[in-house]
């Protein structure tokens, strides 16, 4: 068998470029580790900055996500018993950010391909990748007690942190930043009425919380956690408790519900670099992760896909290989000015053990700085809704 591009993975990165390299007429195989359902249903991102509504829109596949997503123009921040809002719309020229499952983008995407009858083939087994330093790299995979192999022009890695692809790089070529942090997130997924129509943001004394969600009747909420928590210690009663007492609940705020969906998270910053080597190049969680106190996560991957479709259109159309050359420092710049802003609202809005009186002075005078400050508060929002892009 053989493609132009083999595509590994079908998360978002790897199923948008699947779409926005056939747009331009060139020829992919996308192969997922895991079985359709299980992409389908689980639930990770939820925010959607302007620029990526914009993409998935160019790219033919948000017809469901302008009539389901909800639209924000803000954000608020509460600390000290003060609700401080963050108007993003007015401070970024009209930008607005929306509000759509990462796993609904995926179901698009995939009923897309699908419907093209392009291939796509879910539980492929004992992926790996062959002579990427090559100009003809070649994947095999086991799918249904046989052995396959697609010959490449190019090879994606768009498999997330844990694929296999940045593995298949030699490590002297390759530098690791890394910093993980010392809590997570408990996510849970309720059937209540979102706590109000804007997300909010809570600094507490006894950690973070997130009030966000997926609809008008279904909320996504988060709090601060130790990476290691037990999610058995966790009754549904002790988290609506917590969650209540972080977000400052006025009476009535915080519906109740059925929650629906729990798991912890781990936050971590971890960039490897160079994303490409040969004609591998990596895309995504495969090359990067941020924590995700700024919901940048799918928003970067979406930005590497749109940096290598132009690179890869002018490869494929005889235009040289410049701009597969440029692909990697194009997509670090971003990276790392994402990398900053997640770390930044990540620190802000954490509660760390053995943090000593000084720096939680400091951190409150920061808060209390953005309340007051017009530049502060637009630093924060044309970050948030989302840097242009430089491709
Ligand atoms: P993935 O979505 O991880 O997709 C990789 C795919 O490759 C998977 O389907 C995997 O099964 C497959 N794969 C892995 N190994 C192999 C293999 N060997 N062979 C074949 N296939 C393989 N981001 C935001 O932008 N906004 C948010 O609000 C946000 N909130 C988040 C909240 C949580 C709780 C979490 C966990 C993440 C959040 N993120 C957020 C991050 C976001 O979900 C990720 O950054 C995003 O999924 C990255 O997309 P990707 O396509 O690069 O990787
Ligand atoms: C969501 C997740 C985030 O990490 C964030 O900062 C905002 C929203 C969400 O899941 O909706």
């Amino acid at each position: 068998m053989r493609t132009q591009v083999g595509i590994i993975g079908a998360g978002p990165a790897g199923l948008l470029l699947a779409q926005m390299l056939h747009q331009r007429g060139i020829d992919s195989v996308v192969l997922e580790a895991r079985s359709r359902d299980y992409v389908e249903g689980r639930i990770r991102a939820g925010l959607l900055e302007q620029g990526a509504v914009d993409t998935l829109t160019e790219a033919g596949v948000a017809d469901r996500l302008h009539r389901e997503g909800l639209v924000h123009h803000g954000l608020a921040l509460r600390f000290a018993g003060r609700e401080e809002r963050i108007d993003l719309t007015g401070l970024t020229g009209g930008k607005v950010v929306t509000i759509y499952g990462q796993q609904e983008a995926v179901k698009d995407m995939i009923a897309r391909r699908l419907a093209d009858g392009l291939p796509l083939h879910f539980e492929a087994a004992d992926v790996a990748v062959h002579d990427i330093a090559s100009h003809r790299p070649r994947i095999t995979w086991r799918q249904d007690g046989r052995e396959h192999a697609l010959d490449c022009d190019v090879i994606a890695g768009c498999d997330g942190f844990h694929g296999i692809c940045r593995e298949a790089i030699p490590p002297a070529d390759l530098t690791i930043y890394d910093r993980i942090y010392p809590f997570a997130w408990l996510g849970i997924l309720s059937r209540s009425r979102p706590m109000s129509e804007e997300l909010i943001y809570a600094r507490h004394a006894r950690g973070f919380a997130l009030a966000t969600m997926r609809s008008t009747t279904v909320s996504r909420l988060y709090l601060q956690c130790a990476p290691e928590e037990d999610l058995s210690q966790w009754s549904d009663e002790r988290i609506w408790v917590e969650l209540a007492t972080r977000l400052g609940a006025r009476d009535g705020e915080l519906e109740v519900g059925p929650i629906l969906q729990k798991g912890v998270t781990a936050m971590r910053s971890f960039v490897a670099e160079p994303m490409r080597h040969g004609r591998l190049f990596l895309a995504g969680d495969a090359a990067h992760i941020v924590p995700p106190t700024g919901a940048k996560g799918m928003n970067l991957a979406i930005a590497d896909v749109r940096v290598l479709v132009r690179a890869l259109e002018a490869f494929f159309a005889g235009r040289g290989e410049a701009l597969m050359d440029a692909y990697s420092a194009t997509c670090l710049d971003r990276v790392w000015k994402v990398q900053r802003f997640s770390w930044w609202m990540t620190q802000l809005l954490h509660r760390y053990d053995g943090e000593d009186a000084f720096e939680e002075r400091v951190r409150m005078a920061e808060l209390d700085y953005l309340a007051g400050s017009v530049a502060a508060r637009t630093t924060l929002a044309e970050n948030y809704v989302g840097l242009p892009y430089m491709d």
